[in-house]
């Protein structure tokens, strides 16, 4: 009785604190209102347009006289870039803002760990401030629509849960520091061939089931301050211009109350622009700033009565929301960051070790036991090569970047004998908005084949260190082909021959033609771009120091030929147009509804131990539209080793009026388990969740009938599933 009475008391205690806190922020909200009204109040017409456009590439002008600081933004989403200069391109060449680098997009969603995108997010937050950004332009949140789009990197998955679920967490941790997210690029940059003129069609379906929850978890669980509009256009509006898109979806669908700017030389005209909802201007390339679209050509459009003041007056609004958000106008209480510490390098650790993806491993060939073995050869260009540099907008100076050749030298080079060997050379060159160094990069370099080869003989193990690197894996051009440059193909068969100890590496941001090498070695690990820590993360997973618990965050097809936009030849358009015809089977919606056997499949990923997944259970078998689903089962590390497993619930709908994916992914959840360990897991999910775009009704819809919960440890390894009624 005792123990019900003070449950009883806490519960309501803890209600009517949620209750008054809710009402404090209210009241706060409200007195923010306020205050920014009396603000816009006291501005003139010019004041409040020097609002809504840069005064170089980086800065918003404030008003100083109302106390309105200068706005600083930042690129990116795996590190605060370096200083640009004022008014061009150019590093300033500071020697203060090295800062650290963190694995890149699919290396997060690989990782899929929501704790370390929070994690990311935190320490982004803390250098951002103490560089004195307010803006840190990130997260890229494109769906991966084709392997060849060469922000793939940059980005997550292809799948909308996933990218929600890691979103949320970063942004939120972010902001938590008094420093705003930009998630990016709304809507549809996925592609980097005429990504600043192409014209990209789809339906409301695919729009609102694939292209759009990653944007609407970002502004709606996320609370992103602030989103940046794509260079592209949609159903024939740039994206930042775009009515529907901005007005109809981005505020009043999903209620989004901060900023949307373009992205950097991505406005087209003032009075449209201004009408659709467009905030703020950046990057235009136009030298007088005073004659950027939204400048002296906004003013004259509010005296010329084409732009009513309240459209100002809006967008004002929304950029003094956001600066008081993260405490712009009081500064005193503002976090005030850090940079460079132990602790930020341990989280970028963390995110490249828990990134690395285990493909294959046939007889056990990893973990490797480095005191049993007295040599190993180091092959491949990807061994010695650093690529926080690269990749454009995102790239990072990073304050150090230890490659797998300096860590394995380090940990491993007092005690082996550690045999180099170039391998293949890069034959490409990087030209910002050409692809042109892609071509001719396929050229076999025997004599260095032969070093190699001859590296693997004389070691006892051999391990091919090789990928892509930022000359393909980049903004501003997709790749032209899916498979490995510079001859690695044969590289890996010719060292595979000589070694039958021969383990692959796979240094890449994007899906690899694999079919080639990969049942010609016994183990595969896939490591990404980890970022300044990269080699020591793939170091400790190559030893066995760390399990790897990747999964992948994308199908890697056998061809590209198997991939939706390319089965449908719908990438990268015709005569600068787009249809994605496809709709909603992108990625492993596409290979299951069609029985198509991809290389990998989503989720894929092995580990160093095993794990036993059962116990499948729903709390209910009926349930209502309005309720959620209370899912369990177990996960019971059956293997010898410490390790984590990350169970994945996917749901089908097998009978609906309209074409459903043969299995969708509604929840997951990462498991860390000591050997024999077993842990019962829970996971909800809402009945409303299982819904569809009911594009005639304009509304998400869940029909009646049967549906099907999946559980397993891939899209194509499912262990159990269960039957629910929804009524
Ligand atoms: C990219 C954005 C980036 C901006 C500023 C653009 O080219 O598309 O993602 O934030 O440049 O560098």
């Amino acid at each position: 009785m005792k123990k019900i009475i003070l449950t009883t008391f806490v519960l309501c205690t803890f209600l009517s604190y949620i209750n008054m806190s809710a009402q404090n922020s209210t009241k706060e909200e409200a007195a923010q209102e306020k205050a920014i009204q009396s603000l816009i109040k006291k501005m003139t017409l010019q004041e409040k347009v020097g609002l809504l456009h840069a005064n170089s590439k980086f800065y918003v002008t404030g008003i100083k006289r109302l106390g309105i600081p200068e706005l600083a933004l930042s690129d990116g989403p795996h590190g605060v870039r370096a200083e640009i200069n004022r008014d061009n391109w150019a590093y300033a060449g500071w020697t203060n803002d090295s800062s650290t680098c963190f694995p890149t997009g699919t290396a997060l969603a690989a990782s899929w760990n929501p704790q370390l995108s929070a994690e990311r997010g935190m320490v982004l937050g803390e250098e951002a401030r103490y560089r004195k950004k307010d803006i840190l332009l990130g997260p890229g949140i494109n769906i991966i629509r084709s392997p060849l789009c060469g922000r793939n990197f940059e980005y997550m998955s292809e799948d909308p849960f996933l990218i929600s679920s890691l979103t949320v967490p970063y942004i939120k941790a972010l902001q938590s520091k008094d420093v705003a997210a930009s998630v990016k690029h709304y809507i549809a940059n996925n592609q980097e061939e005429n990504r600043v003129t192409v014209d990209v069609s789809m339906s409301d379906r695919a729009l609102h089931e694939i292209y759009l929850p990653g944007f609407k978890a970002a502004v709606q669980e996320g609370g992103s301050l602030t989103v940046m509009a794509a260079y592209n256009k949609f159903r024939g509006d740039w994206c930042s211009e775009s009515n529907y898109l901005d007005r109809e979806i981005l505020r009043t669908e999903l209620g989004f109350k901060g900023v949307l700017m373009t992205d950097w030389n991505a406005a087209h005209s003032t009075i449209k622009a201004a009408l659709a909802g467009l905030d703020l201007e950046m990057g235009t390339d136009i030298k007088d700033y005073n004659e950027w679209y939204f400048a002296n050509p906004l003013i004259n459009a509010v005296k010329e009565g084409k732009v009513p003041v309240s459209i100002i007056d809006e967008k004002v609004a929304n950029i003094l929301r956001v600066m008081m958000k993260i405490k712009m106008l009081d500064e005193k209480n503002r976090a005030k960051g850090s940079m460079n510490t132990p602790a930020h390098q341990q989280a970028a650790y963390k995110s490249a070790a828990e990134a690395i993806v285990l493909l294959r491993n046939k007889n056990a060939v990893l973990p490797v036991d480095f005191t049993s073995i007295k040599s190993i050869a180091v092959i491949g260009d990807n061994a010695t090569r650093k690529h926080c540099s690269g990749g454009l907008s995102s790239e990072i100076k990073s304050l150090y970047e230890i490659t797998p050749l300096d860590a394995l030298t380090k940990k491993y080079g007092n005690s082996l004998i550690i045999n180099f060997a170039q391998g293949y050379e890069k034959q490409s060159k990087f030209a910002e908005g050409s692809n042109i160094g892609q071509y001719d990069t396929k050229k076999i370099d025997w004599k260095l084949i032969d070093e190699a080869v001859s590296a693997a003989k004389k070691s006892d193990i051999a391990v091919i260190f090789c990928g892509l690197n930022h000359d393909f894996d980049t903004e501003s051009f997709d790749r032209i082909d899916m498979k490995l440059p510079y001859g690695q193909e044969t590289l890996i068969r010719e060292v595979a021959k000589a070694n039958p100890r021969t383990i692959v590496v796979i240094i890449a941001g994007s899906p690899l033609e694999m079919a080639g090498f990969s049942e010609r070695v016994p183990a595969i690990l896939w490591s990404w771009f980890g970022g300044m820590e990269a080699g020591n993360a793939v170091a400790d997973v190559l030893s066995g120091k760390v399990n790897p618990s990747g999964k992948l965050p994308f199908t890697i097809p056998v061809s590209l030929e198997q991939s939706p936009a390319h089965a449908l030849g719908n990438f990268p358009g015709r005569d600068l147009k787009v249809n994605y015809e496809e709709d909603i089977l992108v990625g492993y919606r596409w290979f299951d509804t069609k029985n198509i056997v991809p290389q990998y499949p989503f989720g894929f990923g092995l580990s160093f131990t095993s794990f036993e997944i059962s116990g499948l259970q729903t709390d209910k078998k009926i349930y209502n539209t309005g309720d959620v689903i209370h899912i369990s089962y177990t996960i019971k590390n059956s293997g010898k080793l410490y390790g984590a497993e990350v169970a994945q619930i996917y749901a089908s709908d097998p009978v609906c009026s309209v074409l459903r994916p043969s299995q969708e992914l509604k929840g997951f959840e990462k498991v860390f388990l000591q050997p024999g360990e077993s842990k019962s897991v829970k996971t909800d999910i809402k009945v409303s969740d299982l819904a569809f775009w009911n594009e005639s009704q304009k509304k998400w819809t869940v029909e009646p009938g049967d549906f099907i919960l999946h559980l397993g440890n891939s899209s194509r390894n499912i262990i159990e599933s269960a039957i629910i009624k929804i009524q």
